[in-house]
């Protein structure tokens, strides 16, 4: 991964660029790089912020033979790469929340938006999408997301080269990819249990259509969360907001 590598100064979304990179016939493992996302997307239409200078968008492109219900584990997959490259790049723990937000210390430090494109037995391609808030400070974040947000460096204690967080998780992207395609998602998934913030706890999930409080159970071989509800009712959940009470 990372053999060809498109920098932009600004764009609206690293995302765009990625979806025009693969109808161009862009390889596997392409990447796109932005200092600066003037329409940076995040998941359930939100807006992300790009810290500018301060914080990595990334999108890498992928093109494996999987059918589109499998695309989620994919977004899970990308979620342990960050978390590995993070722990192995500083001294901190970093935490999964279901599906893909990376923690540290209990406030967001990264998301992860992943889109698709095929037919409904194939994806023809994923373009997985990583914004990472590295050496923003305390006074750089919005007032309204400050209780939630974190940069690696606030967390740290020290600025971090952006180049060594990309790199780790371009290796680790690399590693756990070739791990997917030979022996499933089993292995992810155990790896993706080990940073879970959410497991076994009481969280709120509010989906597009209800709320559901409950204990989050684990999650399934595709990579759904299991909520079971306060009358014990299990619930699969596909896509949802999760808070942890
Ligand atoms: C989320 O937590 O809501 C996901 C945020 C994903 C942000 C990244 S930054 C790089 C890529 N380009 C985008 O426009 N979004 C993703």
């Amino acid at each position: 991964f990372g053999r060809n590598v498109f920098f932009y100064e600004e764009v609206e979304s690293t995302q765009n660029i990625a979806n025009e990179l693969v109808f161009k016939g862009a390889e596997e493992g392409t990447i796109v790089l932005a200092e600066r996302q003037v329409k940076g997307r995040g998941r359930l239409q939100r807006n992300w912020v790009t810290g500018e200078g301060k914080a990595i968008a990334m999108s890498i492109i992928l093109k494996p033979s999987i059918p589109p219900k499998v695309a989620p584990q994919l977004t899970l997959l990308a979620a342990v790469a960050v978390a590995s490259a993070i722990s192995k790049v500083t001294n901190l723990k970093p935490n999964i929340k279901w599906p893909n937000d990376i923690l540290i210390n209990n406030k967001k430090v990264c998301g992860i938006l992943t889109e698709m494109h095929g037919d409904s037995d194939l994806i023809s391609s994923v373009i997985v999408g990583i914004g990472i808030n590295v050496n923003q400070e305390k006074d750089e974040f919005p007032n309204d997301i400050i209780s939630r947000a974190t940069s690696i460096r606030i967390e740290e204690g020290k600025k971090i080269l952006r180049s060594k967080i990309v790199q780790a998780i371009l290796m680790e992207m690399e590693k756990l990819y070739a791990i997917f395609l030979e022996k499933g998602f089993v292995p992810i998934k155990l790896l993706w249990e080990s940073y879970a913030i959410s497991l076994g706890r009481e969280i709120t999930a509010t989906t597009y259509s209800e709320t559901i409080v409950g204990k989050a159970l684990g999650i399934t071989e595709e990579g759904q969360l299991l909520l079971q509800d306060e009358e014990g009712k299990i619930h699969t959940i596909y896509s949802a907001d999760i808070s942890i009470i």
